[in-house]
C-alpha cells in the first residue's frame, strides 16, 4: 500500500512513540513524558551546570563513540569495536590481545593510547543571536557563512579562554535556523584497562552484526588520567586516574520487558526532515552502488585474511569498519522499501504545498526536487569517488609523505613513524588487488564526461586496470619500508613523481576542480533552501494542530537523551522476538569450525558448571543482550543505558537490521536499539578476565 492521505501524514515530522534524541539542555520540555513512560528523576539529574548530574558521567569517546565513567576513578566503559583500534594496535602475533583479551591486574599494567582522548560536556548554550550578529536576509549563503564563523571563532576563544582542556565548537541545528555553543574538556591521557578476547567482544562477528537474536560482549575498560590538579594533561608516568564529578552506579536488577529507559550520547547524523528526493538518491542510488563497491573489496580482503593470522591482525580493524556500514545500508535500502518512505514523504509534501500557498513556502519542495536533480551526478562522483580512488591504501600512505615534502617539512624521524604505522598493517596483495577492482568499477559506472582525463589516459596506455596496478606498484618507491625509510631531502621531485603520489594528486585534482565547486553550490542552495523548508515545517505542524514539541534537531554528534521501553519486536510475518538474549544462545551458536563462533574454552566450561556467581538473572542464566525503542544512531556506540533510578543497566552497541532507516523515518514498529546486559559485562570481567579487583572502585546497587 502506498502513500494516500490517511498515511501522509505519518513520513511527515511527527514523533510517534519513542521517536527523538532530544538536547538535554532542553529536557524539561521532555520530561513529564518521561516521568509518564516511568523515569524516576527530574530534569536536573539530567542536565545541570551548577551541580554534578548524570551528563557529567557521559563522554566522547574519540571522535565517534560515547563512553560512561563507573568509578571514582576514572574507570570508564565503551564498546569493544570503539576501543579496537586501540587494541588492535597494542596487539602483535605474539601479544595478541584481539584474539586473547586483555586484562591489566594493576595500574601499571594499563596501557597508554596516544592520540585517544574522552571530552566531557561542561555546559551547551543557545547562541544563534550572537552567531547571527551582522546577518541579514538580503546577503548570500557565503557571507552569511563568513558571519557565522566569524563569530562562531569569538564565542570559541572566549569559552575556552580558562585553557585546562577546554575545547569548544559551535554547531548548527535545524539546518541553521538554531546554533549552540558546546563546551568540554577533553582529556588526553586514557588507557586501556581490559578487553575480552573478540571471540566475546565481537562475537557473532559480522555475520552477527546489526542482527538481534544477538550474544556479542561488545565491551572495553578504559581509565581517564589527569594531572594532580585533577585536569587534563598529556600522558605522564605522573598522572593519576582522574575524579570525575559523577560517575554511574551499576544495577544487577537488569530490565524486563516494558520498562523505562534512557540511552545518553552522542548520536552522529541523521537526516529526520530530509526531501523525498534525498531519501530517493539514497535508496535507489547511493547505498546501492556503495554496497556493490564494498562487497568486492570485502571479498578480497576475506581471501587474504582467512589464510593468514598476521594479515587477519593487520586487516580486522579496516575490515570491520568496511563491512559495518555495507550491512548498515543494506538494511537501510529494506527499511525504506517497505516503509515507502519515499511516497510517503512525496505524499507529505504534496500537503505541504497545499498549506504554503500564497505564503513565502510556496513551492519550497518544487525547488528542493530540482536541486536534487542537479546535484545526482556530483553526489555520485562523490560517491564512487570516496568509495574507489579515495580508498586506495598506497596513495593516501604516500600522500600523507608528500605533504611533508610540500609543507617543506622534511623531517626523518616523522616518515619513519609514519612508515612504521602504516606498514604494520598493510599488506600490499590486498591493496593492488582493490586497485584493479575499484578502477575497473570506476570505469565502468561513472558517466564518461564525468571522469578525470587522467583516469582515461592512464586506462588507454595500460590497456586494462590490472596492467595499470602493475606499473604503479612496481616503480613507487611508497611500497617498501626501506625505500621510504631511505628518502632524503633531496628526494623532494622524485616523491613529487612517484606514480602512487601522482594518482592521489591527479584525482583530487579534478575532484576539486570539476566536482567540488559545483557541488558546494548545490549544496550551499540545498542548506538555505531546507532552512527555510525546516522553518516551514514547524509553522505547518503548527497550523495543522499537532504543535512543534515534537521537533528535534538531526543528530550531529552532540549530547542527545533518547528514551524508550524495552520492547521485543517482530522482524517478518509469522516471527515475535523476546527482548533478551542469554548465555544459553551463545552455547546454541558455538562452533569451534566458525572463526565468527568460536568461543573460549573458559566460557564452554563456566556454562558446564553453571557458575555465574552474582551475575546469574531471574532465569538462573546469564542475560547478555536487550534491546528497546530508543532512537540511537552510529555515536551511539558505547553510551549508556540507563534505567528509571538513573542507574546503568547496559552499554548501546548496535540496531536492529530491520530499523536501520531510523536515521531517515523511525518506525516505532521494528526500531530498536541493542545493549549489552551490564551483568554479561561483570561476568566477563569476572569470570573470564579474573580481574574482579576491579570492582572495589565500583557501586552496585539492587
Ligand atoms: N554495527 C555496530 C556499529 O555500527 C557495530 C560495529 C562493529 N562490529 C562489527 N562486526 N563490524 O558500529
Ligand atoms: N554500532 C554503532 C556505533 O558505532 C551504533 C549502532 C547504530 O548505528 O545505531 O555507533
Amino acid at each position: 500500500m502506498v502513500s494516500g492521505c490517511a498515511l501522509s501524514f505519518a513520513a511527515g515530522p511527527f514523533v510517534e512513540a519513542d521517536e527523538g534524541m532530544w538536547l538535554p539542555s532542553l529536557i524539561s520540555g521532555r520530561i513529564a513524558d518521561m516521568q509518564s513512560k516511568g523515569f524516576h528523576l527530574e530534569a536536573k539529574d539530567i542536565y545541570d551546570i551548577n551541580q554534578a548530574s548524570l551528563k557529567d558521567a557521559v563522554v566522547l569517546f574519540g571522535r565517534g563513540c560515547t563512553g560512561e565513567v563507573i568509578s571514582p576513578e576514572g574507570l570508564l566503559l565503551t564498546n569493544h569495536h570503539c576501543g579496537y583500534g586501540q587494541i588492535q594496535k597494542h596487539s602483535s602475533v605474539e601479544h595478541d590481545y584481539l584474539k586473547d583479551g586483555f586484562w591489566a591486574m594493576s595500574r601499571d599494567e594499563e596501557l597508554p593510547n596516544k592520540g585517544l582522548t574522552v571530552s566531557f560536556l561542561e555546559r551547551m548554550d543557545d547562541v544563534t543571536e550572537v552567531v547571527l550578529k551582522g546577518y541579514d536576509t538580503s546577503m548570500s549563503e557565503d557571507e552569511r557563512n563568513a558571519i557565522v564563523s566569524r563569530n562562531s571563532a569569538v564565542l570559541i576563544k572566549k569559552a575556552t579562554e580558562g585553557g585546562n582542556g577546554l575545547r569548544a565548537t559551535v554547531e548548527s541545528l535545524y539546518y541553521g535556523n538554531q546554533y549552540f555553543i558546546f563546551i568540554y574538556k577533553e582529556f588526553q591521557d586514557v588507557r586501556l584497562v581490559g578487553a575480552p578476547p573478540s571471540s566475546i567482544g565481537k562475537f557473532g562477528g559480522d555475520t552477527d552484526n546489526w542482527m538481534w537474536p544477538r550474544h556479542t560482549g561488545d565491551f572495553s575498560i578504559f581509565r581517564i588520567y589527569a594531572d594532580k590538579d585533577n585536569n587534563p594533561a598529556a600522558y605522564s608516568e605522573d598522572n593519576v586516574p582522574y575524579r570525575p564529578k559523577r560517575y554511574f552506579s551499576i544495577s544487577t536488577k537488569g530490565v524486563s520487558e516494558g520498562d523505562f529507559t534512557f540511552v545518553y550520547g552522542f548520536p552522529g547524523r541523521t537526516q529526520e526532515y530530509i526531501h523525498s528526493d534525498g531519501i530517493r538518491y539514497l535508496e535507489n542510488i547511493g547505498d546501492p552502488e556503495k554496497i556493490k563497491l564494498r562487497t568486492l573489496k570485502l571479498d578480497i580482503q576475506k581471501k587474504y585474511m582467512s589464510s593468514s593470522q598476521k594479515v587477519r591482525i593487520q586487516y580486522s580493524s579496516k575490515n570491520a569498519s568496511v563491512a559495518n556500514s555495507w550491512k548498515k545500508w543494506q538494511g537501510e535500502v529494506r527499511g525504506l522499501a517497505k516503509m515507502h518512505t519515499a511516497d510517503r514523504k512525496s505524499a507529505y509534501e504534496a500537503e505541504f504545498e497545499k498549506w504554503a500557498a500564497g505564503t513565502e513556502y510556496e513551492g519550497i519542495t518544487s525547488k528542493l526536487a530540482g536541486l536534487y536533480r542537479e546535484i545526482e551526478p556530483y553526489s555520485m562522483a562523490y560517491d564512487f569517488y570516496t568509495e574507489t580512488a579515495r580508498s586506495i591504501e598506497l596513495a593516501r600512505f604516500a600522500e600523507s609523505i608528500a605533504a611533508l615534502y610540500r609543507a617543506g617539512n622534511f623531517n626523518k624521524s616523522r616518515i619513519e613513524e609514519t612508515a612504521g604505522t602504516f606498514f604494520k598493517d598493510y599488506y600490499l596483495p590486498i591493496d593492488k588487488e582493490t586497485f584493479i577492482s575499484m578502477m575497473e568499477q570506476f570505469g565502468k559506472k561513472l558517466p564518461e564526461d564525468l571522469k578525470p582525463d587522467y583516469f582515461t589516459d592512464e586506462m588507454q596506455r595500460h590497456g586494462s586496470a590490472e596492467k595499470w596496478a602493475e606499473e604503479l606498484f612496481s616503480k613507487s618507491v611508497f611500497t617498501d619500508i626501506e625505500t621510504v625509510s631511505r628518502l632524503e631531502e633531496t628526494d623532494s621531485s622524485a616523491v613529487m613523481n612517484d606514480p602512487a603520489v601522482q594518482y592521489g594528486r591527479r584525482f583530487s585534482e579534478w575532484f576539486n576542480e570539476s566536482i567540488r565547486p559545483e557541488m558546494t553550490r548545490l549544496n550551499n542552495e540545498l542548506l538555505l533552501m531546507y532552512r527555510t523548508y525546516m522553518k516551514g515545517q514547524m509553522e505547518f505542524a503548527q497550523a495543522s494542530g499537532r504543535g512543534t514539541d515534537q521537533f528535534y534537531p538531526d543528530a550531529n554528534l552532540t549530547l542527545r537523551v533518547a528514551y524508550g521501553k524495552v520492547s521485543g519486536y517482530s522482524p517478518a510475518d509469522g516471527i515475535d522476538y523476546l527482548p533478551h538474549s542469554t548465555i544459553q544462545g551463545i552455547m546454541e551458536k558455538d562452533n569451534p569450525d566458525i572463526f565468527d563462533y568460536n568461543i573460549p574454552q573458559r566460557l564452554r566450561d563456566l556454562y558446564a558448571s553453571g557458575d555465574y556467581g552474582r551475575w546469574a538473572g531471574e532465569s538462573g542464566s546469564v542475560p547478555v543482550c536487550f534491546i528497546a525503542t530508543n532512537h540511537t544512531t552510529g555515536g551511539n556506540s558505547g553510551s549508556p543505558v540507563i534505567n528509571a533510578d538513573g542507574e546503568l543497566v547496559g552499554i548501546n552497541f548496535d540496531r536492529v537490521w530491520e530499523g536501520t532507516m531510523s536515521d531517515l523515518e523511525f518506525d516505532p514498529d521494528v526500531c530498536r536499539n541493542i545493549a549489552l546486559d551490564i551483568r554479561y559485562v561483570m561476568f566477563t570481567i569476572e569470570k573470564i578476565g579474573n580481574a574482579s579487583y576491579l570492582f572495589d572502585e565500583m557501586s552496585f546497587s539492587r
